[in-house]
């Protein structure tokens, strides 16, 4: 068994995700390799605490992560900080040549990402990885089985997209995602987006203009000090976008990002049409995916498949019983381990977002604001 020695910048939602699916990680049964949390670093010393307290692995807690980056027992960081401190912290953590797992959206913008890219290439021994769980929930799996088989046929339509509703209450008092400092013009497309695009991109839908639409639906929120802050950045997105399919031929791919989507406390899905098959999947019905083969002159029907347990890294969980966020979270952390352990992923649809598609998706978020601004279709 080969252990990997990480340090976590940012101990908030995510580093404390983490934190608790290393914890677990005997609940997987035939990884040969599994991470050892050693340092921890939040600017705010609350927030290490649930570390201190859970977490005895944990020697070094600090609220610099400069002197995190500096232990030599840190073989690998994840960094799960604000959009506006992805470039300075991600850069800095390469350059001390530390593999990196780096929160979505890989930078608050363009430029950001630029940086991070460019230590990347400087960096070559050092292995990175954007996060993201989305592709991990076993119906997502069985897609991109179906993808691997060829079961689509020529694609004739592709849907993928994440949705949030619980900025509808405009009494829900601002925070850093509705920062343009902290969280970037992209706004929801950075914050949800990479999610949305993680299959399409390991898909090889490559998208080759958008035309896009974004809202602001609420303008201003409670400050949390008796008064009213403006929302700086878009609510919600929808991304039309051509792709060609692996017969080159051209089909629409719309990409939705939506914090304003009433219903949908959290809901991911995925919707591929074919000529020869199709399916589709929402984290509404979390354990189904519904699927439909088609041969010429045949009957055109649905069939609805419960996927129960079936992972990409197997665990102890019985097949029978159905996954959740927290399971996709520890499959993801799995995929990268194999990676650092193995040198590539286990396969396909078991790996973590790339660089290069962390890339993409900025190329396409910054088409799509370019689309917004002039109202029209933008060539990426
Ligand atoms: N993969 C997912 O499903 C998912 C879900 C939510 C958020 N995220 C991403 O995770 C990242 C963090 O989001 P979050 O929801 O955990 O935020 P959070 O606000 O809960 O946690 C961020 C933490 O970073 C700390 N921090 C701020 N500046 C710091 C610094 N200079 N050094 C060290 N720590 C610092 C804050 O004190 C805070 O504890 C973002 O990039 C976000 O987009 C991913």
């Amino acid at each position: 068994m080969k252990t990997v020695k990480f340090g976590i910048i940012g101990c908030g939602l995510m580093g404390r995700e983490f934190g608790s699916a290393a914890l677990r990680w005997c609940h997987l049964t035939d990884l040969d390799a599994r991470p050892e949390i050693v340092a921890v670093c939040d600017a705010n010393a609350a927030m290490s605490g649930w570390f201190r307290t859970h977490c005895p692995t944990v020697r070094q807690v600090t609220a610099d992560y400069r002197e995190l980056l500096r232990n030599p027992e840190v073989e690998a960081v994840y960094v799960a900080v604000p959009h506006n401190l992805h470039a300075e912290i991600y850069c800095a953590a390469i350059a001390a040549g530390k593999h990196l797992m780096g929160e979505k959206p890989f930078g608050i913008d363009q430029a950001a990402n630029d940086a991070i890219m460019a230590a990347i290439r400087a960096h070559p021994g050092v292995v990175v990885r954007c996060s993201s769980e989305s592709i991990f929930f076993p119906a997502v799996q069985r897609i991109g089985q179906m993808i691997e088989s060829g079961a689509f046929g020529q694609i004739i339509q592709v849907e993928s997209g994440f949705l949030h509703c619980s900025d509808l209450d405009p009494g829900k008092p601002i925070n850093w995602k509705r920062m343009l400092k902290l969280n970037g013009e992209y706004g929801s497309m950075g914050d949800l987006g990479m999610h949305a695009c993680h299959f399409p991109f390991r898909a090889g839908w490559k998208p080759k203009t958008v035309r896009a639409v974004l809202s602001k639906i609420v303008a201003e929120r409670p400050d949390g000090k008796g008064g009213m802050a403006p929302c700086e950045t878009w609510d919600n997105a929808t991304l039309l976008c051509t792709a060609d399919d692996a017969g080159g031929h051209e089909f629409p791919m719309t990409i939705k990002t939506f914090r304003i989507a009433p219903g949908h406390k959290n809901s991911w899905y995925l919707e591929v049409y074919g000529t020869r098959g199709s399916a589709k999947w929402t984290s509404k019905q979390i354990n189904t995916v519904e699927i439909m083969s088609y041969q010429p002159g045949a009957e055109q029907a649905w069939q609805v498949l419960d996927m129960g347990h079936e992972m990409a890294f197997k665990s102890l969980t019985g097949v029978n019983f159905e996954a959740g966020f927290s399971d996709s979270i520890l499959q993801m952390w799995a995929a990268f381990l194999y990676e650092l352990a193995h040198g590539k992923p286990k396969s396909r649809f078991a790996g973590c977002v790339t660089p290069g598609e962390a890339a993409m998706s900025h190329a396409l978020f910054t088409a799509a604001l370019e689309s917004q601004r002039h109202q029209s279709t933008v060539a990426l």
